[in-house]
């Protein structure tokens, strides 16, 4: 057994900084490497993060406080979830004003400072755009529930009759994505019940119609309006649901469970997204930039698809759209050798047909926390270690969601504090995605952690009593902590490029383990198996998810190293 991949493994992959152009059609100016290519993306979810005022919530000036702490991680962007305002039915995803900010997270002048003190520090910023819905206390919602059927505040969203004899029945068999149907009936202005209005999500979120000129106008609006305040890219929120197919068909069974491969759902996947993407692309390359933020040509727009079939997500990243989609499958993938190469390679074929980049994801405030998720206690952090090794090694830009790099776990909330919609709609089936809320400890050995000077019950979300070990503070001052881990790869990382040429991943079909040049020398190994995995002789280990067995790298370990012809 070797972790080498073949006898000339070691010639120097062409590195894409000096080499020229990357491949696609999203290259940056005079040829060089476009910055989000291979960026490293933190996600901030600023309720959580740090709260500056006392209140218990975490808010904008607490995240400018804490942007130092992000230099020293080593990030080249941070994305910040909605900090619109908004009721909170869906933890800010139920947008009130799309150009406000939320009272207690601050004011616009919080965020220009943000924004301002992020690019002095060399950081791009990216905000997040919520196109499939508004909140029902939006403006607009307002004036549609009070219309008539008909009307053009109604013509914004999507409201149908409803079937059966009185209209007592949802118009189609869709189903929301936390639970229960789809539709919520409204009562007409004379009090009768009237028609019924699409909401994909929670009934506080209706579904915006996207054949509705208003509704394209205003979001170019929206758009300019922070482009306006120096933001260098926006996540797009269900960038795959904003369409509907004609006439509303019934989904059938097995809906939002059974997205994977599956692009037929009639609320997923619609042509009519693509002309609509390169609207916005073009306006991100045309709308003049305020000093201190990227020229527009460089601005980027990431789409959250949850679509798993490669070729067809592939297509959102297509040339004149977006730049970056997450790569759900990822992380989704269960730790196992064969089922993480497997992903590993189809990401990158379909990403390469279309000359993008991979972007990949391990966490977010969606999912349980990859330490939990891969087995929790002591084996799932050291999974959890070896898989940001991996993630980090390949070629591609990543993203880090908040604590990711401190390790926390998922956090078993009691009932009664638990906000997410899914727990409410599951009828207390699911816990839903709180756990992964929880506010960050920076540092003491109480709660809040220094996240606030609130009192900890009064904190966003309880945190436990026993994270003292994983605050920022005691993490920075520990040399084998998960933060020294993530800060030593983005330096390596850094310092060896990927190379554009494309993926190839060596090792046995079983999985046990498999490797792969990154480019510029740097060769990574993760190695899955119960049987130790011996070096190469002229291999010089340059980080190792955990401790090497001699000269071998034990069972859950990714390896980076480099040989011996490498030095100069
Ligand atoms: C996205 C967000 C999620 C939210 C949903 C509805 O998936 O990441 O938090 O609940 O959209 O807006």
């Amino acid at each position: 057994m070797t972790t080498r991949a073949t006898p000339d493994a070691g010639n120097p992959v062409p590195n894409p900084a000096v080499a020229g152009p990357a491949t696609g059609g999203s290259g940056g100016a005079d040829g060089a490497v476009p910055w989000w290519r291979d960026a490293v993306c933190y996600e901030i979810y600023p309720r959580a993060f740090a709260d500056s005022d006392g209140d218990g919530v975490g808010d904008l000036a607490g995240a400018t406080a804490r942007l130092e702490y992000l230099r020293t991680l080593g990030v080249d962007a941070v994305w910040i979830t909605p900090f619109y305002p908004s009721p909170l039915a869906d933890g800010g995803y139920d947008i009130a004003d799309h150009t406000g900010v939320a009272p207690d997270l601050g004011g616009p002048a919080d965020f220009v400072a943000l924004v301002e003190r992020a690019h002095a520090l060399g950081i791009k910023v990216l905000v997040d755009l919520v196109p499939n819905h508004t909140s029902d206390l939006h403006p607009w919602f307002r004036e549609a529930a009070a219309a008539e059927p008909g009307s053009r505040a109604r013509e914004r969203y999507v409201f149908r009759p409803g079937r059966g004899e009185h209209g007592e029945l949802p118009p189609n068999d869709w189903q929301s994505a936390f639970g229960g149907p789809a539709w919520t009936r409204v009562d007409e202005p004379d009090g009768s019940p009237g028609e019924w209005y699409l909401h994909l999500h929670a009934p506080q979120q209706p579904d915006l119609n996207w054949r509705n000129g208003e509704v394209v106008a205003d979001f170019e609006r929206i758009l300019k309006h922070w482009l306006d305040r120096g933001v260098d890219g926006f996540r797009v929120d269900v960038a795959h649901t904003l369409f509907k197919a004609d006439g509303l068909p019934d989904a059938g069974p097995g809906q939002h469970q059974d997205i994977h491969r599956n692009h037929l759902m009639p609320y997923y996947d619609q042509e009519e997204l693509h002309p609509l993407f390169r609207d916005w692309r073009a306006l991100l390359d045309s709308h003049p930039a305020p000093a201190g933020a990227v020229a527009p040509g460089e601005r980027v727009m990431v789409a959250e698809a949850g679509i798993f079939a490669p070729e067809r997500l592939a297509r959102y990243v297509s040339p004149g759209e977006m730049q970056q989609t997450f790569n759900f499958a990822f992380l989704e993938a269960p730790w196992d050798g064969a089922a993480m190469r497997d992903v590993v390679e189809e990401s990158v074929t379909a990403m390469q047909a279309v000359g993008a980049p991979v972007t990949w994801v391990l966490s977010s405030h969606d999912a349980v926390r990859p330490v939990t998720r891969y087995g929790g206690g002591q084996a799932g952090e050291r999974r959890a270690r070896a898989a940001a090794l991996l993630m980090l090694a390949l070629p591609g830009a990543a993203y880090v969601y908040q604590g990711e790099e401190l390790g926390l776990p998922q956090v078993e909330l009691p009932d009664d504090r638990l906000r997410d919609p899914l727990w409410e709609r599951s009828g207390h089936r699911e816990r839903g995605r709180d756990g992964c809320r929880v506010p960050l400890p920076w540092e003491g050995d109480a709660a809040p952690y220094g996240f606030s000077t609130a009192a900890p019950e009064d904190c966003w979300f309880p945190q436990p009593t026993d994270w003292a070990g994983l605050t920022a503070r005691a993490q920075e001052d520990d040399g084998d902590s998960m933060f020294a881990l993530y800060r030593r790869a983005l330096r390596l990382r850094r310092d060896h490029p990927a190379s554009d040429a494309a993926l190839k991943l060596d090792g046995p079909d079983s999985g046990e383990w498999f490797g792969f040049e990154r480019g510029a020398g740097l060769r990574c190994v993760v190695n899955f198996g119960s049987e130790p995995l011996p070096l190469e002789n002229d291999a010089e280990v340059l980080l190792s998810s955990a401790p090497l067995e001699g000269r071998t790298i034990p069972q859950d370990t990714t390896v980076w190293m480099i040989f011996k012809e490498y030095h100069q």
